[in-house]
């Protein structure tokens, strides 16, 4: 089975449809979503009609649950914030509300296989996976072989040895069956590891290979739409910069 695995698409509409051009070039059976398909980008709706219409599984990240849900809203800073309150009022009265409601948290696509956006231990709290340390609590909090995650919006991951972490930072990461695995496929819509490249990967249960792919898209037409919205400058320029 060959899953296309992406992540923090944020209603950039340029970068999702060139991540989607590029993975069918390359081939693939199944999409599916980590979270996060709105908030930043101003193509809310346009990108959860794309990802609606494709996705086998998916979970919900913070920004999809701030659209629906309130008590999520204290979770972010001024500029998140702004963005979300913009998406609301671009979703109102939206049919794909629905869509964004029905996202779980987790979920186990096959056996072993556990997607989530932010972490397993404590999915709710949208903790980040940034460290050796924050990954140990995920690999003792479950008995997944592989979990898939976004969030932090950097490819990669940790593999655990023993009782050892590991930081992965590869863009191709072969997956021996006496090891666990934590990995990012990173972000579609906006990266923040200094590649301003959208960013995605294609898990391939057959080979056992987790392999990371960069896109070019044309950040330069989201950064107009972003600034024509109204919406809060920083969410154009990081696009450039990858941060
Ligand atoms: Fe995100």
């Amino acid at each position: 089975m060959k899953y296309l695995v992406i992540a923090d698409i944020h209603a950039n509409i340029e970068a999702f449809e060139a991540v989607l051009d590029k993975a069918s070039s390359i081939g693939y059976d199944r999409l599916v979503f980590l979270g996060d398909v709105v908030g930043y980008g101003a193509n809310p709706e346009e990108c959860i009609m794309m990802l609606k219409s494709r996705m086998s599984y998916g979970v919900a990240g913070n920004h999809d649950r701030a659209i629906i849900d309130d008590s999520e809203l204290s979770f972010f800073n001024e500029i998140a914030r702004e963005a979300i309150i913009w998406t609301r009022n671009k979703l109102k009265n939206s049919p794909h509300l629905n869509f964004l409601k029905s996202l779980p948290y987790t979920q186990e696509i096959e056996p072993g296989i556990t997607i989530t956006h932010s972490s397993i231990s404590a999915p709710e709290y949208w903790d980040y996976i940034l460290s050796p340390y924050e990954a140990q609590i995920e690999f003792e909090s479950a008995e997944f072989a592989v979990m898939l995650f976004g969030h932090t919006h950097v490819p990669g991951g940790f593999e655990y040895i023993g009782q050892e972490v590991i930081p992965i930072d590869d863009y191709t990461i072969h997956l021996d069956s006496s090891r666990r695995y934590i990995l990012n496929p990173g972000s579609v819509g906006q990266p923040r590891d200094g590649d301003n490249r959208a960013s995605f990967a294609i898990l391939d249960t057959d080979k056992k290979v987790f392999q990371i792919y960069r896109v070019h898209y044309s950040f330069e037409e989201q950064q107009r739409k972003i600034k024509e919205a109204g919406l809060p400058l920083q969410l154009a320029t990081r696009l450039e910069i990858g941060r």
